[in-house]
């Protein structure tokens, strides 16, 4: 097939080049990001391999099945920007990544909790400067604190794990409990409950629109004074201006971000000769007490190969049954 790869950045190329040897498809490889501006990179592909912050809303969608694409594979395991109902009406089917690796997105989580609360950031600025001062570079001990999960699937479980190691106390919420969880002690409680008892609070489910905005003011109020809020999961899950006004309160101890709402301007390129024009995205990363990753919680060695094989995976499916192995319906959400 011919697979127009959108977003593509030197690793994607890498990591796919290697899993295609034995399959022999055309991949042609965009730096572009998937929207209406963009779509007509797509002429002559039968395929795309799309990731995160490419659009794929109805009028994409509905240009993409002009063109002839009639498989759209994601490199991602979210599919919240692909308007499913749209692309089941035009016959395209869409795969995504399942899993790839829950550990490389929790043990990211774990770094930039250990990073906040040992202020790993800071020392290390300081060391470099020949600054060997302690003041402000206090933390405390993980044992024995709680640890607050939202959506213990199979990311909130290798968590729970890593946090138990720790010593912590698990608090989960989930409409689904997951007995792993529980076995390693996790007591299942309302969001509401969660956020009271938390030291650590930290969220592991898909943008929905129930999730959009889970942590909005209201729920910053309820949170512990001091306690620290992680978020590697989708930005929208979190009000970024409620949680500037909680942090300037000082009523947020910490904020860890790996995602931001607006992140599709901003990550996954290299900005650092621009101007940063998202004051709202700008204004936490002038706080010492703020943590920010652009999105890299999925990028292991191990996690790049499992996408890179389960994507031909979802091409080789495709063309063989007329879908993907892991195909993401309408029909199958319902
Ligand atoms: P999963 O599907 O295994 O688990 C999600 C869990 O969330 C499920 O148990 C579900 O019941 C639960 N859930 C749904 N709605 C909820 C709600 N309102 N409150 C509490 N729990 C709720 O998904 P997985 O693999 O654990 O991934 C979780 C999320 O992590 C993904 O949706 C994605 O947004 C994000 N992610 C981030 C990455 C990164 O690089 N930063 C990479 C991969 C995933």
């Amino acid at each position: 097939m011919r697979v127009a790869v959108f977003s593509t950045r030197p690793y994607d190329r890498a990591f796919l080049e290697r899993a295609n040897g034995p399959h022999g498809h055309e991949f042609v490889y965009l730096e572009a990001r998937l929207e209406l501006t963009t779509v007509a990179l797509a002429q002559g592909a039968n395929a795309l391999c799309c990731f995160v912050n490419d659009r794929l809303d109805g009028e994409v969608l509905r240009r993409l099945q002009r063109l002839g694409v009639r498989v759209v594979v994601l490199r991602c395991a979210g599919f919240n920007h692909v308007d499913l109902e749209a692309a089941a009406a035009l016959g395209i089917a869409i795969g995504r990544v399942p899993e790839y690796s829950p550990y490389a997105v929790a043990e990211h989580t774990a770094a930039l909790v250990l990073t906040l609360n040992r202020k790993i950031h800071r020392a290390h600025a300081r060391v470099r400067d020949g600054n060997f001062a302690l003041d402000g570079l206090l933390g405390f001990d993980l044992h024995g604190r709680t640890v607050g999960v939202v959506g213990t699937g199979k990311i909130g479980e290798c968590f729970c794990r890593i946090m138990s190691g720790f010593g912590c106390r698990l608090l989960a919420s989930d409409p689904r409990p997951n007995p792993a969880c529980e076995a390693l002690g996790a007591r299942y409680v309302g969001l509401s409950d969660l956020l009271t008892a938390s030291d650590i609070v930290s969220l592991h489910c898909p943008l929905t629109p129930q999730t959009h905005h889970l942590i909005d003011a209201a729920a910053l109020a309820m949170m512990k004074p001091g306690a620290m809020l992680i978020n590697t999961s989708r930005g929208a899950m979190v009000d970024t201006r409620a949680v500037i006004a909680a942090l300037k309160s000082g009523a947020l101890g910490s904020l860890g971000l790996d995602v931001y709402e607006e992140e599709a301007d901003l990550f996954f390129r290299d900005l650092s000769a621009d101007m940063i024009r998202d004051d709202v995205f700008a204004r936490p990363l002038t706080f010492p007490n703020v943590v920010v990753t652009g999105h890299q919680a999925f990028i292991t060695e191990d996690a790049l190969t499992a996408i890179a094989n389960i994507t031909l995976a979802n091409l080789a499916a495709f063309e063989e049954h007329g879908q993907p192995v892991h195909a993401v319906s309408v029909e199958r959400l319902a």
